[in-house]
């Protein structure tokens, strides 16, 4: 597997939660707005604050991931709160989808291309009628910040290009655009930070 695994297992293999245990404010509120017990895939969900959060409201939850060290306080923080979640541990390099889910969501997931069009043509295809692929992703402004994400401008996303990845896809575009919000997570992500909010629907 890649160097996306070392980096997130050293990284999650330290105390407490990276990116704290509450979710992020623009995937909870689209977890908030399923209809119960919907089926759920958290993409590079990390140390699984989403995925705990849409566990707990009773939604069936799978989280996936590179990192096995993620994945395993993802598991525990979801039994802190009484419930299960299913673990993938993969690389989306890799990744053969053999489910179809409700909703497919994901936070700071900052992939390169091609891999990055390969992956939302994969989820547009894996979702159920009237499904959703929603995701917040740091932006190429985010860049000079130093309130989180990557230093790396491949690994950056603009509205331009995921619209571009979108376009061709069977899916209608619900919001898509670039903002910049407070974020208070963890000691990962924290302050003023530019990112790209995405919500499509099949
Ligand atoms: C910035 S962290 C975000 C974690 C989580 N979504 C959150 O917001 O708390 C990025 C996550 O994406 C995962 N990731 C990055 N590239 C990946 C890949 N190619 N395949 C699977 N997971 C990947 C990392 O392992 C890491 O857990």
């Amino acid at each position: 597997m890649s160097d996306q695994r070392e980096f997130w297992n050293e990284r999650f293999a330290k105390e407490g939660y990276f990116y704290g245990t509450t979710p992020n404010l623009y995937i909870a509120s689209h977890i908030d707005r399923l209809k119960p017990s919907s089926s759920i895939l958290f993409l590079g969900e990390g140390e699984g604050r989403n995925a705990a959060y849409a566990a707990k409201l009773g939604h069936c939850v799978s989280a996936l991931d590179a990192s096995e060290v993620g994945l395993e306080k993802a598991r525990a923080l979801s039994r802190s709160f009484g419930h299960e979640i299913t673990t993938i541990h993969t690389d989306l390099e890799l990744w053969e989808p053999t489910e179809r889910y409700d909703a497919v969501l994901c936070s700071f997931l900052h992939l390169p291309e091609p891999l990055r069009s390969d992956v939302f043509a994969k989820v547009i295809h894996i979702l159920n009628t009237g499904g959703v692929f929603a995701g917040e992703f740091f932006s190429i402004h985010q860049l000079p910040k130093t309130t989180g994400g990557p230093k790396d401008t491949t690994l950056l996303y603009t509205a331009e290009a995921l619209e571009k990845i979108l376009t061709p896809l069977p899916c209608t575009v619900q919001e898509l655009h670039e903002i910049d919000i407070e974020l208070n997570e963890g000691r990962g992500h924290i302050g003023i930070a530019s990112v790209v909010r995405m919500a499509v629907k099949v």
